[in-house]
Formats: C-alpha cells, structure tokens, sequence
C-alpha cells in the first residue's frame, strides 16, 4: 500500500469538510483552444524536409538535378479528439496543481441542478449545463444495471474552496491540505466539469478507495467513458496528476475524448502531452486564500 495515501477516513474526513460547507471538486470543443506555454501537441512539421539540398546525393554536384524520386506519403499527423485548454469555459480545460484556472476565481454561467440523487449539501450540488445532462444519463444507465449510484459533490467557487481549504489548512497545515485538496483556483470542482460518486449501498466508502471495490465503483470505471467523463485521478498516477486515487472523482471532457483515455489508460496530462503536475510552485499556499 502506498505509504503517502491516507486511509479512508481522512479521505473522508477531508473531503466531508468540503461537503459540509458547500463541496470536495461539446464533444469537440466549440471555443478555439488557447494553447498554454508549455503545450508540447504532436510535431506538425511532418516527414523531413525535401527542399532543394535534400536532393543532393554524394558525389553529385549541388548544381545537378537530381532525378524526381516519389517522396513517400507523409504519415498522417497523430490526431487526438482534443486538445487542453486554458479556457476556464471549456470542457477541454486543464485544472492541475502546475495550471491554475485563468482567473482564479472563474465561475461557469451554466450551473444546473443535474436530477440524480444527491447526498451533499445543496450549494455543492449543481454542474455546467452539460456536464449535469451527461451524469443524468450516467445514472440512469447505471440504475438499468441495478447501479444505485449518488452524487456528493460537483461546482465548488473559487470561495468555497477558500473556506474547506483554509479550515482544513488551520487543522493540519499544508502538506496534509495538498495532499488531497486543490488550492483555491486549481480545483476542477471549480469548473463544474467535475462530480464526486458515492454507491448509495456503501456509504462507508463515500469518497474513499474502498468506493473502487463496490459495484457502482466498478460499474463506474468501466461505464463512466461512454457518457463522457474519466476518472481524474487514477490509481497510482500521483506523481503525474498530483494526487492519490479517487475512483469517486469523475471529470467530464465529452465522450469522444474521454473513450480515447479510457482506452489508452492515460491521466489527462499524458493524454493532451502535458507536464506532470505533482506540485505546486509555491510551497505555501496564498496567505488570502485561506479565510475568507
Ligand atoms: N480532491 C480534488 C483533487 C479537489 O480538491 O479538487
Ligand atoms: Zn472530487
């Protein structure tokens, strides 16, 4: 077992903290995506160069025409049903602890109330427009198989985070805060792109590891693609997403791009060519971002 990971009951802990104050986090995209500084997306610039110097062979007089010799097809530039975003308004966004949300504070305009049984609090319990159809259409799926799934937590504002961050920074301090709560602005429960699942039958394990163990935890990570979302932070891959495993934590991005990760078994950073995120820049958080 991983030594970093706390057991369940911190997870819980942690992440009811954020619950009890309000919450714990098209297909292609229709904004032009702002590529970020270190955007590494496939090399475009194809097979090597064929300019005039190419044609020169050994021996041959650089004034020579070389014969026309078929270059080969070019190989089809590597395509990906997405690329990240640095719009906050995109589903295609990348929240991580090496990208904050442009602003901080942002705020969707789309905020919905999804129909799905909910066991969070009412403020934590709305997500963009779409993404709150998507889980609606999850859930139903999951009950046509018996899933009994439940939804403990989605929007949280650039505020709310402020206060479970900065209450569970006065109890424990930095390390133990980071290690499962993004700072305010790096959450993508600040997006409203993401939901936190519970298996209404195992609530000992709401938004514990144990929730990967329970059929709708199951059923969940096998199903979850087709409806569009992934599970954010997979099962040792915290040196490349930053955090530990939350089975709970599903993060929409549409179905095409989520079908592709879940196929290539990738963290969001491996699959839109990013760098790991394990950390923060700064080792402490901001000082006003931790009352409010
Ligand atoms: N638990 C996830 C990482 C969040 O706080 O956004
Ligand atoms: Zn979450």
């Amino acid at each position: 077992m991983d030594h970093r990971r706390p057991a369940g009951a911190v997870v819980l802990l942690s992440c009811l903290g954020a619950l009890g104050l309000a919450s714990c986090s098209a297909e292609a995209d229709p904004e032009p995506t702002i590529p970020g500084p270190d955007i590494t997306g496939p090399d475009v610039s194809g097979p090597e160069s064929t300019g005039p110097e190419a044609t020169d062979t050994p021996g041959r007089s650089s004034t020579t025409l070389a014969p026309h010799t078929p270059s080969p097809e070019p190989s089809p530039t590597p395509t990906r049903a997405s690329d990240p975003s640095w719009d906050p308004d995109s589903i295609h966004v990348l929240a991580n602890r090496q990208n904050r949300l442009d602003p901080p504070d942002y705020a969707p305009e789309d905020l919905v109330y999804p129909e799905v049984p909910q066991y969070g609090p009412e403020d934590a319990m709305m997500l963009r427009q779409e993404a709150a159809d998507s889980l609606e259409e999850l859930f139903a799926a999951g009950a046509e198989e018996d899933m009994h799934l439940g939804f403990v937590s989605g929007y949280r504002s650039f505020d709310y985070q402020v206060q479970i961050y900065g209450a569970r920074h006065a109890e424990v301090g930095t390390e133990q805060t980071d290690l499962y709560m993004a700072r305010p602005g790096y959450s993508e429960h600040q997006t409203g792109l993401a939901a936190d699942v519970i298996s209404i039958a195992n609530q000992d394990c709401m938004l514990g590891e144990c929730f990967a163990d329970t059929p709708e935890g199951q059923w969940v990570a096998e199903y979850a693609h087709e409806h569009g979302f992934v599970i954010r932070y997979p099962d040792g891959m915290e040196h490349i997403t930053g955090y530990p495993y939350e089975p709970w934590h599903l993060r929409y991005v549409g179905e095409e791009t989520a079908a592709e990760v879940f196929d290539q078994q990738l963290t969001l950073e491996e699959y839109w060519e990013q760098d790991p995120a394990p950390e923060y820049d700064e080792p402490e958080p901001n000082p006003e971002h931790l009352s409010p």
